[in-house]
């Protein structure tokens, strides 16, 4: 039986992820989650799971080498999928050194566990080992024409710490590539959405204002593109990638879907006033009355926009969920979890929402 080491599974895209190895592959496969729970972290989000003989958690920071050595010395670990890392631009603007620390010097650490149990004594790598590093299109940097497109032979051009940071960490899977032909494979992808995240991020931070009747700040004039993919989408396209994807190779992941901001707004909106019931108190709170145009994000990226021509290409990767469809999943879903927002928007969230939107 193959084991997956998923690093960050009880974030947003590491919990999707998680479900759906198993709804895909049941109990063919043993996946090892290592998480720290940081503030965004919450096993709440792994209920579904827990009880699995296939599942286990494992709390770890990945800075620790001595504990991230130790799980894989002591588990026979064939695939990383590399989630965790320090994932929101805002809080990377604030306080930039977590981020080095956890998605540079983190991702080092765990290629360098991993390499010490994988390399052989020629130097060469055990059968069927594979590293995913999961990295974003944020690398790029921002799009000024139109008509462009981000490639897998885009220059990296960074501008917030956050982006900064994964660019880093790829170039470090890059050079393990390079120096030691080690089994790894890069994914960029763009924006995600869907059950589970974290409402610092713009639509479950819209939602969950809307249903309130707080503003809804938006940054600058609204009109900054970005390219739009249900979260099952990306996780499909990681498991394609460690299945088919040539090793040493990047990949880029995104539907096509590019909104601005202003745009996505308008849709929560709408979406909250068409799925609230009419007898609902929260319908009253939503419209567009609530939109306030804040100051804009430091170095705020203008457009991004995936080509995702290579791994539709090579490894047949096409999104299945159309933006409409996914938005109201996610309105749905959010709506249907008021306990889970209601727990991880108390305590902290309180005061870093008072800190970044100054009120
Ligand atoms: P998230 O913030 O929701 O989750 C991050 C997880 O990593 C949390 O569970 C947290 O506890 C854990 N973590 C943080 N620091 C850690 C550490 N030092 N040791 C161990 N665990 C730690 O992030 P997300 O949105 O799910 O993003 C996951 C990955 O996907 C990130 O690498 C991010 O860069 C990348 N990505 C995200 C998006 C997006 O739209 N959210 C798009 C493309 C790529
Ligand atoms: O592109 C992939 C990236 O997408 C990931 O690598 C990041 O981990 C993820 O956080 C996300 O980054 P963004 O900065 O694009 O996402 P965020 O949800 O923070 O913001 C989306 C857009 O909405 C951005 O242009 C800023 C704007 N925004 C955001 C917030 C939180 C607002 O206008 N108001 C807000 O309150």
């Amino acid at each position: 039986m193959r084991t997956y080491l998923v690093t960050g599974g009880a974030g947003f895209i590491g919990s999707n992820f998680i479900y759906y190895m198993f709804r895909k592959y049941g109990n063919d496969i043993r996946i090892i989650n290592v998480d720290a729970l940081t503030y965004a972290g919450n096993l709440a989000n792994l209920d579904g799971v827990k009880d699995r003989k296939n599942y286990t958690f494992l709390r770890a920071d990945i800075r620790n080498k001595d504990a991230i050595e130790k799980i894989f010395k002591e588990n026979n670990v064939d695939i990383v999928v590399h989630f965790a890392a320090e994932s929101h631009v805002d809080r990377s603007i604030t306080d930039p050194e977590v981020f080095v620390e956890t998605n540079v010097v983190g991702t080092a650490v765990l290629l360098n566990a991993a390499k010490a149990v994988w390399e052989k004594d020629d130097g060469t790598f055990k059968e069927g080992k594979r590293f995913l590093h999961v990295s974003t299109d944020e690398v790029y940097g921002s799009l000024s024409d139109p008509k462009d497109y981000f490639y897998e032979t885009t220059p990296y051009d960074p501008h917030s710490p956050y982006s900064a940071s994964k660019a880093s960490a790829d170039l470090i899977v890059k050079a393990y590539v390079d120096t030691y032909h080690f089994p790894a494979c890069i994914t960029n992808c763009s924006n995600n959405y869907g059950p589970y995240q974290f409402p610092e991020k713009l639509i479950p931070l819209m939602i969950n204002n809307a249903l309130a009747g707080k503003k809804l700040p938006v940054y600058g004039d609204g009109r900054n593109v970005r390219d739009w993919l249900y979260v099952d989408d990306h996780c499909k396209g990681i498991d394609m990638v460690i299945e088919k994807g040539r090793l040493g190779e990047k990949y880029n992941i995104g539907g096509h879907n590019e909104r601005e901001n202003i745009q996505i707004v308008k849709t929560i909106i709408s979406t909250l006033r068409e799925i609230l019931p009419e007898d609902d108190p929260r319908r009253n709170n939503v419209s567009e009355d609530l939109i306030t145009y804040v100051e804009d994000r430091k170095g705020h990226d203008r457009r991004y926009a995936i080509a995702p021509d290579k791994i539709s290409s090579e490894l047949g990767w096409l999104p299945d969920t159309k933006f409409e469809d996914g938005i109201r999943l996610t309105v749905k879903w959010y709506l249907e979890h008021k306990a889970w927002m209601e727990n991880i928007t108390s305590g902290d969230y309180q005061e870093y929402y008072r800190r970044q939107y100054s009120v």
